[in-house]
């Protein structure tokens, strides 16, 4: 019998990565990534940094959609993965309870304070929101759910229902009855829906991921007000929030909120395992699984995974060893000191917006209107941002992403283990790049075309 190595595995395969891909995965994943040029051969990673297979170092400030909150391979939550897996642990039981689930949940718990008192563990973040829409239900016995215009939840099916962009579920009609949007910051659009006292849930994200949408003011505050007014259930989607994202620890601790249900993922297991969770009152718990017979009414196989609930008790230590949620907040403030006058400098830029380490700046038509910028825009809504991002990442190598469909918005969600050099990096890079590309060369604007007629959006 021959030893199993993946080393020789990786060895006797290196440079197949994006063929074997679009063989076998996903060719039109594949064919964007060429198209835009992000199409590299990844070799390793480190912090906030990524390697490719020529050793050239790129700027991860799109941290694996912001799961990578520790940095990327972390050392000392890779090392508490192989203290468990040295410890043999029991490993999940099915029928019974072992310590570290227990452990994980205590600390989220007391986290998040106010009115949470029970974690149900899952394993992402679109399974804790299907188990807040189907929990949430259930414990209210009521049907609708609302959420927010733009908001993104999840690709399952339940979390798609209350996604608040079109382009996601138009093809996947019909979706769950009952789900309805209201336009974000909108407090009269939500009472006229709540009033009906027919919806469980409202869930909503304190700051939106699609375009980094901050909440007007008292506008969170408001909506849980309302919630308990008419008797339905508030919950705050922090699975890309989370665990430090936006300088706290949750983001609804800006406002004093007291949720009723809390959303996590990403962060949560140092983005080695897949994780998620779902904080909740105990009210809520209660009225579902309100006896024996309903002990198990809802749940999954792998959850809660042990080598999670390891990667996450390590993650909440290094979280608070490193000060990483202060210095999420900090940084978060710099970065708004180096890009904030950007607005000022280039008629392309309408706004530059964002709380810790949750960033984006947005374009739209310089005044007087620019020809190329039209025709750039005609061609796809929000095209300009690539033209901003694929220099960033080709020339700069610094990576980031186009915030969201037909939007001309570019994010950012960085590791929160960034410095401040990489900060002031981006802030430069960004600045040039965006010279550059207001100036719009022919060879940029053929790109954009290119670009659009291949489909790339997102
Ligand atoms: C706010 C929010 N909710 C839910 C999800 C879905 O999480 P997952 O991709 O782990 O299913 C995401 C993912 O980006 C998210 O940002």
């Amino acid at each position: 019998m021959s030893d199993f190595s993946l080393e020789a595995l990786l060895d006797s395969r290196r440079g197949e990565d994006l063929d074997l891909w679009a063989d076998t995965i996903n060719p039109q994943f594949v064919r964007v990534l060429r198209t835009i040029g992000f199409d590299r051969t990844w070799a390793r990673a480190e912090g906030a940094y990524l390697y490719d297979t020529h050793g050239t170092r790129y700027l991860d400030l799109l941290g694996g959609f912001g799961m990578y909150g520790v940095g990327r391979n972390n050392p000392r939550i890779r090392a508490a993965l192989v203290e468990a897996l040295t410890l043999e642990t029991p490993g999940m039981l099915a029928l019974g309870a072992t310590l570290l689930p227990g452990l994980l949940a205590e600390e989220l718990i007391g986290l998040a304070g106010g009115r949470i008192e029970r974690c149900l563990f899952t394993n992402s973040g679109t399974e804790s929101v299907e188990s807040a829409i189907k929990l949430g239900r259930t414990a209210t016995g009521r049907q609708r759910v609302l959420s927010a215009d733009h908001g993104f939840h999840g690709l399952t099916l339940g979390a798609t229902s209350v996604n608040g962009n079109w382009e996601f579920k138009a093809r996947f009609q019909p979706l769950l009855p009952g789900c309805d949007q209201v336009p974000f910051g909108d407090l009269e659009a939500l009472e006229v829906e709540l009033r009906r006292e027919d919806v469980a849930l409202f869930l909503v994200e304190p700051v939106q991921g699609k375009g980094i949408n901050l909440p007007p003011d008292g506008y969170l505050a408001g909506a849980q007000e309302l919630c308990r007014r008419y008797g339905t259930l508030f919950g705050v989607d922090e699975v890309m929030t989370g665990l430090g994202r936006t300088g706290r620890m949750f983001a609804f601790q800006h406002w004093g909120l007291e949720p009723d249900l809390v959303t996590l993922a990403k962060t949560l297991s140092g983005g080695y395992v897949p994780s998620g969770a779902l904080l909740m009152a105990r009210s809520v718990h209660e009225a579902v699984f309100d006896s024996m017979s309903h002990a198990m009414s809802h749940g999954s196989t792998f959850a809660p995974n042990e080598l999670a609930m390891a990667a996450g008790l390590a993650t909440l230590h290094e979280l608070r060893e490193e000060c990483l949620v202060d210095e999420s907040a900090r940084l978060g403030r710099r970065l708004l000191e180096l890009t904030r006058p950007l607005v000022d400098e280039f008629e392309v830029v309408r706004d530059v917006r964002g709380l810790g380490l949750a960033w984006a700046i947005e374009f739209g038509e310089p005044q007087g209107g620019r020809m190329t910028y039209r025709m750039i825009e005609r061609a796809q809504r929000g095209l300009f941002a690539q033209l901003v991002i694929v220099p960033l990442f080709t020339k700069r190598r610094i990576l980031t992403q186009v915030a969201g469909h037909e939007m001309a918005v570019i994010r950012i969600l960085p590791p929160l283990v960034v410095t401040d050099e990489d900060v002031e990096e981006f802030a430069d890079a960004l600045r040039a790049t965006v010279r550059d590309a207001q100036r719009m060369p022919k060879s940029l604007t053929k790109f954009a075309l290119t670009a659009a007629s291949a489909g790339v959006r997102r």
